[in-house]
């Protein structure tokens, strides 16, 4: 599934051409800057920020097939670690990157209040998190039931790491990030881009009746 997962994401309609763009955009001007990528997988969105200029790329994820996919990817160009993101942080220094992307992550974890102030601690003060998430409204259609449950569904990954993916409701999404004690400077709904309109038809009108995504931008205060 690692694998499978890497080469999807590579040209996909929602992840190439949906929620990559929305969390690039933000991203704003990256050169020079440090970039903390959590759930790096197959590293598409670290190689992206380092074409656009960023300086310094550290990669976190708990699946060493990504992690293998993401080392071919960005070769010399980035620290990997495999690390549960349920576990403390305590390998990064404080105050050490200017940038933290978290990109379809968040709603695979139960210990977000623990990440969320890991992050802080890591963020220099001024600095930026993007994160995305799947949108609560895709998420009651994929899971049905009610708008307020929040269960989570094991998927095996093949290497020995389970992949949990769990849904928010729109309240605990951005109450969860504000009460972290970052500002929230933008939201995003992202619809497809033109270049998944021919090549995947279906999805790229799906994403513009119905938000498959939720993106934020914030900032360390
Ligand atoms: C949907 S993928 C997104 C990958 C990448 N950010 C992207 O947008 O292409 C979710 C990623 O989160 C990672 N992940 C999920 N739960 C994790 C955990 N507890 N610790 C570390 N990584 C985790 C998975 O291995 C996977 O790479």
């Amino acid at each position: 599934m690692g694998r499978q997962f890497a080469a999807q994401a590579t040209d996909s309609a929602y992840n190439a051409y949906t929620e990559r763009p929305a969390m690039l955009g933000p991203a704003g001007d990256v050169t020079g800057r440090h970039v903390l990528d959590l759930g790096c997988g197959a590293g598409h969105l670290a190689a992206a920020l380092r074409e656009r200029g960023a300086a310094r790329i550290v990669g976190v994820d708990g699946s060493q097939s990504l992690l293998d996919a993401a080392g071919e990817r960005l070769g010399d160009g980035a620290a990997l670690h495999r690390h549960d993101l349920e576990e403390p942080l305590h390998f990064l220094a404080d105050a050490s990157f200017d940038l933290v992307v978290a990109g379809l992550v968040h709603h695979h974890l139960l210990a977000r209040a623990q990440l969320l102030s890991a992050i802080r601690r890591v963020l220099l003060p001024g600095g930026t998190l993007l994160v995305s998430t799947t949108h609560p409204t895709d998420d009651r259609v994929h899971f049905g039931g009610s708008s307020f449950a929040e269960e989570r569904v094991e998927l095996p990954f093949g290497d020995g790491f389970a992949l949990v993916p769990g849904r928010m409701t729109p309240e605990t999404f951005p109450c969860e990030l504000l009460g972290a004690g970052f500002v929230l400077e933008e939201l995003r709904e992202p619809r497809a881009t033109e270049e998944a309109r021919h090549t995947e038809p279906r999805r790229y009108d799906k994403t513009h009746h119905l938000p498959v995504f939720l993106c934020v931008r914030l900032r360390r205060p």
